[in-house]
């Protein structure tokens, strides 16, 4: 019985199916699925190339990488799982929480958002970037002193936008300015009043200096 069904719907239009629906005899109603596919792949003939594999090049805290990623690969997937670049913590995994916060060309972007190929030949800074020659940046010296973390898989991202912040505001930041160019950067432990008084001191002592993040 239900081949005959199969054989007697087997052409059945998107117009009978929705006929079917009105009188009731969805149930007797075999959807032939194998014509949609076909379409799909005739209107995107691209989709088996992206089946496998393709070799890009990234840059990563001053290093050059050539890597071979699949056209779903994340940033932060080849940034700790094939370069071993841990600063970026996968938590979310979605967006939402900043933790995974890598500078790309200068700007700070959620790395488990961005495809590896569109990071192809970018330069890519994460936490483990910023300080040189061994001494930390005047962001990771602030957050050290100011106690900015509890159990600290929050801080590589904050410590990035932060850091991104100041470059791009200057250091006359107010509370509001911090709080407003760190809400994308969520932290569970609630440490935000001394994230923020981080902040605000690191952008202090740079001010003082006159000098760069
Ligand atoms: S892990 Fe990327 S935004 Fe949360
Ligand atoms: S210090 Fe634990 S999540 Fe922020």
């Amino acid at each position: 019985m239900a081949q005959r069904n199969k054989i007697e719907h087997e052409g059945v239009t998107r117009r009978d199916f929705l006929k079917g629906l009105g009188t009731g005899v969805l149930g007797s109603v075999v959807i032939p699925a194998s014509p949609l596919v076909k379409s799909v792949k005739a209107a995107s003939p691209d989709v088996e190339e992206l089946a496998g594999t393709v070799s890009i090049q990234i840059t990563v805290n001053g290093k050059v990488h050539k890597v071979s990623v699949e056209p779903r690969t994340t940033l932060l997937s080849v940034l700790r799982e094939q370069l071993q670049v841990t600063g970026p913590k996968p938590v979310c995994d979605r967006g939402e929480c900043g933790a995974c916060t890598v500078l790309l060309n200068g700007k700070p972007v959620n790395a488990c958002m961005v495809l590896a190929v569109d990071a192809e030949n970018a330069n890519i800074v994460t936490a483990e970037g910023l300080a040189e020659g061994g001494e930390l940046t005047e962001v990771q010296q602030a957050f050290v002193e100011k106690d900015g973390l509890m159990c600290g898989f929050c801080t590589p991202g904050f410590v990035i936008s932060a850091t991104a912040l100041i470059k791009e505001k200057g250091t006359k930041l107010t509370l509001a300015d911090v709080k407003a160019g760190l809400a994308g950067n969520l932290c569970r432990c609630g440490t935000y009043p001394k994230v923020f008084e981080a902040v605000l001191t690191a952008a202090r002592r740079i001010e003082e200096k006159g000098g760069g993040v």
